[in-house]
């Protein structure tokens, strides 16, 4: 069976991460130094977003190198240090890829300029970050194209010497041990090249069509795949697919395209219900092509912190959550401090943000008429920052405050650190012994509030409910949750060994 079938990925956003320098940033040495950390926790794979060389505009996904590592966060040996002392842990690791565009100080846009788009005459597209897609370069006397920041220029994809360079930026690190790429925004690579003005919807936004699931892009990927599966058959793919619609995320999960797609169509819902969750659960069985398997999460970089957006601020909550994520059918992927329950961070500023997204929701805010107090409420909505606060440990030691000019850190009670850390130990723990990941759905199913599932010789229950539930199957052993007067506990989810007669499995 494929290794990531049954890995639990743990993302690891290294700017807030582990500082080993004590330069206020987290960088490659506190990461490595914090490899146990995650041994303990019981995660199998790591997937680090960007570290190399970058202006950060866009927080190290505007590259201007791809095969080096930003003295941000160390240098390439100190990265060949932390690769091999996760593999030591067996701990695996995939790296983000940022293949849609470069930084506009990446050499390329200087000396390959066909290598990038190009325009006699904006058209109406949108970055997704706001405003017009095209900036004007002087140099050129024309407009290039860049789908997010204007330092972020997107490549050009329909030239094959495009193609060409990132397959040699995809051998570089494989040769050098990485088990997979994360790649970003995926499906945006190619392009309508005839430019058809998007359409608007009733609200005067500007949908993005034209711009992203074009023509050609299926090519690309199995290009790209198969030359990753060439030289490392075992090679994990998991793409971003710039979409919450079930459908168009699923398309590129695929044996050909990618191993998994990331299901924001699950993760990053807006509110929590339970129905809603059991729905997409069976869509997405119902939906991805025969053998492949779902991405299950409720956080990341870019999104709100679970704890605060979904489990609102319940303890309880967030741990069943967590059950879900970890018990269901799917890969898991948690996300840095959700594992101590972190919280969103607030801003009393924009001054106290440092993403791109927030910051410029603000300045459009102002310019459009708001009052600051307006715009920063819309900024503090949009801002990704929320999510990227420097982490905080279980074992209570903080990330250094004496250079951190950055990001602000929340105050967690640490007693509620040390429950939901303690239940993700105990679940992954037990994930690992009852070798449940690679199991099908035998039985899913939705009643008052509790989802329920049997996947292998594993009933699983979620009680959702503020009640007791009757769940326990006739032949089930209670072998993982709490139980009160026979009854699962409220807001709590539990694991039955299906007993057969005459069989005994201990
Ligand atoms: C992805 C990344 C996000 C970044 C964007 C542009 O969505 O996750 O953080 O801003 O791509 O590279």
């Amino acid at each position: 069976m494929k290794w990531f079938k049954q890995t639990v990925f743990y993302e690891i956003y290294i700017k807030s991460f582990c500082d080993g320098n004590g330069d206020g940033f987290g960088d490659l040495l506190g990461l490595t130094e914090r490899l146990d950390y995650l041994v303990e926790l019981g995660i199998g794979g790591i997937w680090l977003t960007p570290f190399y060389p970058s202006m950060q505009v866009d927080n190290g996904y505007d590259v201007s190198d791809y095969c080096a590592v930003d003295p941000l966060y160390g240098t390439l040996a100190d990265f060949q240090v932390f690769l091999r002392e996760a593999k030591k842990r067996d701990i695996r690791v995939v790296i983000d890829m940022v293949l849609n565009h470069t930084a506009t100080n990446h050499r390329w846009f200087k000396e390959h300029p066909d290598y990038y788009i190009w325009k006699e005459q904006p058209n109406n597209w949108t970055s997704f970050f706001g405003g017009s897609a095209f900036s004007w370069d002087v140099e050129r006397g024309q407009y290039y194209y860049h789908s997010f920041a204007h330092e972020q220029a997107d490549l050009n994809w329909a030239n094959p010497a495009v193609k060409e360079e990132i397959k040699q930026v995809l051998r570089f690190w494989l040769d050098l041990g990485v088990d997979g790429f994360r790649f970003d925004v995926i499906n945006n690579l190619t392009l309508d090249l005839t430019f058809p003005d998007n359409p608007v919807d009733e609200n005067g936004e500007v949908l993005h069509k034209y711009d992203k699931d074009q023509l050609g892009i299926d090519g690309v990927l199995t290009e790209l795949a198969a030359f990753c599966r060439d030289l490392r058959p075992d090679v994990f793919l998991v793409g971003e697919i710039s979409s919450d619609q079930l459908p168009e995320i699923a398309r590129y999960s695929h044996p050909e395209l990618l191993d998994v797609t990331f299901n924001f169509n699950f993760g990053s819902i807006e509110t929590f219900a339970p129905e809603k969750l059991f729905q997409e659960l069976v869509e997405m069985e119902k939906v991805l092509p025969a053998g492949q398997m779902p991405t299950l999460f409720f956080g990341s970089h870019d999104m709100s912190r679970s704890f605060s957006r979904l489990a609102n601020q319940n303890l309880p909550l967030a741990k069943l959550l967590a059950f879900v994520i970890l018990t269901a059918r799917g890969v898991p992927f948690i996300y840095n401090g959700e594992e101590v329950g972190m919280s969103d961070l607030t801003f009393a500023s924009v001054s106290e943000m440092a993403d791109i997204q927030g910051i410029m929701a603000y300045e459009q805010g102002i310019t459009a008429g708001m009052s600051e107090q307006q715009a920063l409420f819309d900024a503090s909505q949009k801002t990704r920052d929320k999510a990227r606060g420097p982490m905080i440990f279980a074992d209570g030691q903080a990330f250094s405050t004496a250079n951190r000019t950055w990001l602000k850190q929340n105050q967690e009670s640490s007693e509620k650190v040390q429950q939901i850390f303690a239940y993700y130990q105990r679940l992954l723990a037990f994930r690992k012994l009852a070798k449940y990941a690679a199991e099908p759905y035998t039985l899913l199913q939705y009643e008052e509030e509790c989802i329920t599932y049997q996947r292998g010789k594993y009933f699983f229950a979620a009680n959702f409910s503020k009640h007791k539930k009757a769940v326990a199957p006739p032949n089930g052993r209670l072998v993982f949750g709490q139980e009160e007067q026979g009854r699962l506990a409220p807001l709590s989810g539990a694991i039955y060994l299906m007993e057969e007669e005459n069989e005994d499995y201990y």
